[in-house]
């Protein structure tokens, strides 16, 4: 097999070098397919443990597993070529001692192949992100809204509104930042916050409900194609999949109903030989 690629993908280095230059093009993936029609458009696709809710129908990020996350991290892997791609660590997978984070880490770069991880940061992280870095693994932050803390926040909540806890998430980024994570997520602050901590901070700032001041924006991506009737105040929608899919199952229902389909198009007609001919055509590997 070739050492190169044509059109290697984004990394790390990459990644940080944008710090204040062309804004950083980001959205999460979980899927093959959708991973290769979103690549050509992204620097970076997010292999987001936000994959529990929106695929799996969990009530948030808690019960994610590490093999869900590499599951979905070699389907992403395979439908892209170009992005570089990230793997939320999942809860319980991180905040322990750093040599469990790093072995955890290290698992999901060898099975998935992708080039990084995330995790959600803070001062008592801060020594687990540095430790991974060191051995090799490149680390993504996330301050602010953090979703692994929904159970001690008691719900998905803005950060950064008083005085307190603008301090609280500044000093999350920059204990990231110090760390060696090669880019942080800022979610759901104050929009004032985030310009301050892309200013306070070396490493490049991707905002979610943060301001289009940071170095680059992320979003969830059935959130941005609409496919749920309830999103947060920060995602733009730029499609209505929840509508056109909708549609499409209620054509194809009332067709089904009214024998409409299918139609003799859509089926196999019986050839002249029909007796010596195998029952499903050569060449159709469907069957
Ligand atoms: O899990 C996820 O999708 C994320 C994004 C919201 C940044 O962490």
């Amino acid at each position: 097999m070739s050492r190169h690629t044509d059109t290697p993908r984004m990394t790390a280095p990459g990644i940080r070098a944008r710090k204040g230059g062309e804004p950083i093009v980001c959205l999460t993936a979980y899927t093959a397919p959708v991973a290769e029609i979103l690549d050509p458009h992204c620097d970076l696709l997010l292999v987001g443990d936000s994959v529990g809710m929106v695929v799996h129908g969990l009530p948030n990020t808690v019960g994610v597993t590490i093999e869900m996350m590499i599951m979905h991290g070699q389907a992403v892997m395979r439908g892209s070529k170009r992005a570089m791609v990230v793997v939320d660590m999942p809860f319980g997978s991180y905040e322990g001692e750093p040599q469990v984070a790093f072995a955890n880490a290290a698992r999901i770069l060898k099975e998935t192949g992708a080039q990084a991880v995330k995790v959600e940061a803070g001062p008592q992280i801060a020594a687990t992100i540095a430790y991974m870095v060191d051995r090799g693994i490149p680390v993504m932050g996330h301050v602010g809204l953090r979703p692994q803390a929904v159970n001690v926040d008691g719900k998905f909540r803005a950060k950064g509104r008083t005085v307190e806890e603008r301090e609280r998430v500044l000093a999350e980024a920059k204990a990231a930042d110090e760390a060696g994570a090669f880019a942080i997520v800022v979610e759901g602050v104050d929009e004032t916050l985030a310009p301050e901590i892309t200013a306070a901070i070396s490493a490049p700032t991707i905002g979610i409900g943060a301001s289009a001041q940071c170095d680059g924006q992320i979003l969830v991506t059935d959130d941005m194609l609409g496919l749920f009737d309830w999103t947060p105040k920060f995602v733009r929608r730029y499609a209505d999949l929840k509508g056109v899919i909708g549609k499409a199952a209620s054509d194809y229902a009332a067709d089904v109903r009214g024998r409409r389909f299918p139609a003799a198009a859509e089926t196999y007609a019986l050839r002249v030989n029909a007796a010596r001919q195998p029952r499903v055509a050569q060449g159709d590997k469907r069957g």
